[in-house]
């Protein structure tokens, strides 16, 4: 399969062309440029890339041109402005690129005969946050009390009405939680915070220790995105009639920041510690989970890491390339080992 992936300069992106690619399909990729010391730029992650576009979505042209180009299979829309609090300091390019970027990815897809499904990534944020226990499912209601969470509703409102509205290639929404890995350069994310802090030996600095998030590693919330393509791909009509699907992990993963710093200082083993600033922060979700129920009754997907091995594998992850390993071998062996569990 020939796999067009948006986003393939990002930190899912990087590790998906990884896990494509590792698996003998081609890849290529629509982006911008990829951040200083990202995963796709250390692991030499674009080597391995067929056709390597850098432009910006926000462009009917670029997009549509980009899609042209390649004349992929299949297409994984994964590129936005992923951040909530960057999405306070910067509302319109949040919303242009996560809504118009996307209409004119959902758009492009239409018109380029090649493509056989689609898969859209949104996020658990969709959902209107009302602090429930138990975890979101698909029907529930759509919110965003953020720029970003309302960019991400947008987004997956706009998609579920194209499909509608203008039928062609299957076409699906993939919602998933916090995702962690080794690789992750965002700013403001717990994992490179910590692992960044650890790394220097510096405190690090906790904005909301006490909210809850359904944490994931990469791989898992990936292989669901995969297998949700492939039965698109097929047309199998129990997905079909589906448009949107969550990826989160049980409730056993539904853990506080605090305790997944506690458990990533346990394993770092060397001095690493975290505290909490004095100074107030804009509003953030405080319990927020998914159910799976569907993706894991219908497409057999579910997690092969809990929540301890996905803390520990991405401490693994930056303690082995700390060491002098190369991250890209770093991350082929970790996929290797993925491919041999089995779910949990
Ligand atoms: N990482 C998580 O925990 C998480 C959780 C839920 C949903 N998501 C979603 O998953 C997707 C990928 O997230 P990520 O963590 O890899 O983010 P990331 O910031 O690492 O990657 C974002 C990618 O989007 C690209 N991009 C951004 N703006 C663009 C533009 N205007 N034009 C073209 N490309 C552009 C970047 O170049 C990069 O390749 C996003 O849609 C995000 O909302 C992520």
């Amino acid at each position: 399969m020939h796999y067009l992936i948006t986003g393939h300069t990002g930190f899912k992106g990087a590790w998906l062309t990884l896990m494509l690619t590792q698996q003998g399909h081609q890849v290529s990729g629509l982006s911008l440029d990829p951040e200083p010391g990202s995963l796709y730029e250390v692991g030499d992650v674009g080597e391995l890339i067929h056709k390597d576009i850098r432009g910006d979505i926000r462009s009917a042209d670029t997009v549509r041109a980009a899609l042209e180009t390649t004349s992929p299979d299949a297409v994984f829309h994964l590129a936005a402005q992923p951040l909530v609090r960057e999405s306070y300091s910067d509302p319109r390019t949040t919303v242009e690129t996560n809504v118009m970027g996307t209409f004119n990815v959902i758009e492009a897809i239409s018109a380029v005969p090649s493509i056989q499904a689609s898969v859209i990534i949104t996020t658990d944020k969709v959902y209107r946050n009302v602090n429930q226990i138990q975890g979101y499912i698909e029907s529930d209601p759509l919110g965003g009390h953020d720029p970003y969470s309302a960019s991400k509703a947008m987004t997956d409102i706009l998609a579920q009405s194209w499909m509608l509205s203008f039928p062609g290639s299957p076409m699906a929404i993939a919602r998933a939680g916090n995702v962690i890995g080794g690789g992750d350069v965002c700013q403001d994310r717990l994992m490179p915070d910590l692992m960044n802090g650890f790394s220097q030996g510096s405190e690090v600095l906790l904005r909301y220790p006490e909210a809850v998030r359904p944490w994931q590693h990469v791989l898992d919330c990936l292989t669901g995105y995969q297998l949700l393509m492939q039965e698109l791909i097929t047309r199998n009509p129990m997905i079909l009639e589906q448009p949107t699907w969550n990826f989160g992990p049980g409730p056993a993963n539904f853990k506080t920041v605090g305790e997944v710093a506690d458990l990533a200082a346990k394993l770092w083993g060397s001095p690493a510690s975290w505290s909490v600033p004095t100074q107030t922060h804009p509003h953030e979700a405080e319990l927020l989970a998914l159910d799976a129920t569907a993706a894991r009754q219908k497409l057999g997907w579910a997690d092969r890491l809990d929540f301890s091995q996905a803390v520990e594998w991405t401490v693994e992850w930056t303690k082995s390339v700390n060491s002098g390993i190369d991250p890209h071998t770093a991350t082929i062996s970790q996929i290797t080992q993925f491919e041999t569990l089995v779910n949990q």
